[in-house]
């Protein structure tokens, strides 16, 4: 019999890119997704790639009662990966209280449930917003937690500290954190990818937006960075490499291959990327000109941060494979496809 694995947020960005992978690898998906930020049609997409449609609850994770039924009406889930949480910064320091209850009680329902239907571990996605700007790159996952810089990521850091507390009480599951940095691209199938609402936040659809002229001009936020060409540097990671990241720490949970009850595992490629070599990488890679303006440093933007991934490496026997070149190609099919389906917004 198949293993049921509980993905929330599962029709989100990196959620959906997760349940391919995990059908892919003969897990059985249950989804839970409120649909705040994603569409019921990303469903169909995951069906068109795996051939499997996943069963789905429109739900959000703040409903306990409703976990407890989702729970009941699935017996034998094994593993929970949660991604389901509000993610956008700058939202996030005028709603406090909103992105405090939604990351928050979120993790603390599922985590009350698991004892009782004998969930036996939690993938839970962090961020390497949690290191602030590090004193040392690239940065490894004993680096200092740096006090948040917003809301949001304070409910990562306070998100990862339940955890360990959770388990170092002795509650009888394990997790694995698993911090990404910067991930971008789409399924090579263009069949998911990413859904921005709105102005998208993120570099990436705002760069593959303006390439195909929703957007007029894309805006460079500061050159005068101390790095090689003044501009942010970052570690991209490629979304498909990221999702597989996850059905690996699934794996090591429930085959008990753990060191400890707890884990931590950075996810990046470990090569730090400026914001105009990613520019200048897309429009070689896709033969598409980019219209941009450098313009003022966003505020809360950190200067450089890359992942040092050995960890990873050795541990999970995880690596990055695809190449930036290649991922950005992935994005733009996405932004192609988008164009003629119903769900653009
Ligand atoms: C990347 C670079 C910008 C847009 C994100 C999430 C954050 C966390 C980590 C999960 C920066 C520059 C961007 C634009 C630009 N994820 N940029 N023009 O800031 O690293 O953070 O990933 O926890 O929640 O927000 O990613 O894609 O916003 O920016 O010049 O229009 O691109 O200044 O240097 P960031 P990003």
């Amino acid at each position: 019999m198949k293993k049921i694995i509980l993905v929330t947020g599962g029709t989100g960005y990196i959620g959906s890119h997760t349940v391919v992978e995990l059908q892919t690898a003969g897990y059985e998906v249950v989804i839970i997704d409120n649909l705040s930020n994603s569409n019921r049609e990303v469903i169909d997409g995951i069906e068109r790639i795996s051939g499997i449609r996943p069963v789905f609850y429109e739900m959000d994770c703040n409903d306990k009662p409703g976990l407890q039924k989702v729970l009941m009406e699935n017996k034998g889930i094994k593993g929970i990966i949660h991604f389901a949480a509000s993610k956008a910064v700058g939202e996030s320091v005028h709603k406090p209280l909103a992105y405090y209850r939604n990351n928050l009680v979120t993790l603390l329902n599922l985590l009350d449930l698991m004892p009782e239907y004998a969930v036996e571990g939690i993938v839970f996605s962090s961020s390497c917003t949690v290191y602030g700007q590090p004193d040392v790159l690239p940065v490894t996952e004993d680096a200092p937690i740096k006090p948040a810089l917003s809301p949001y990521g304070n409910t990562k850091q306070i998100n990862e500290e339940i955890i360990r507390d959770a388990i170092h009480a002795g509650l009888p599951f394990k997790s694995i954190i698993l911090r990404y940095f910067n991930p971008i691209g789409a399924h090579p199938s263009a069949e998911i990818g990413e859904l921005p609402n709105g102005v998208p936040q993120n570099l990436v659809p705002f760069v593959t937006q303006t390439a195909i002229g929703i957007r007029k001009e894309l805006s460079v936020f500061g050159d005068d960075y101390d790095t090689p060409d003044g501009s942010c540097i970052r570690d991209y990671i490629n979304v498909v490499d990221l999702a597989k990241a996850h059905v690996i720490a699934m794996n090591r949970m429930l085959e008990n291959k753990s060191k400890n009850n707890l884990e931590i595992f950075n996810l990046g490629t470990g090569r730090g990327i400026s914001v105009l070599e990613l520019i200048n990488t897309f429009e070689k890679s896709t033969g598409v000109k980019v219209l941009y303006k450098i313009v003022e440093r966003r505020e809360g933007d950190i200067e450089k941060v890359w992942a040092n991934p050995e960890h990873a490496n050795k541990v999970l026997g995880w690596a990055a494979k695809e190449t930036l070149e290649d991922t950005l190609i992935t994005a733009w099919n996405w932004q192609k496809k988008l164009k003629n389906r119903s769900f653009i917004r």
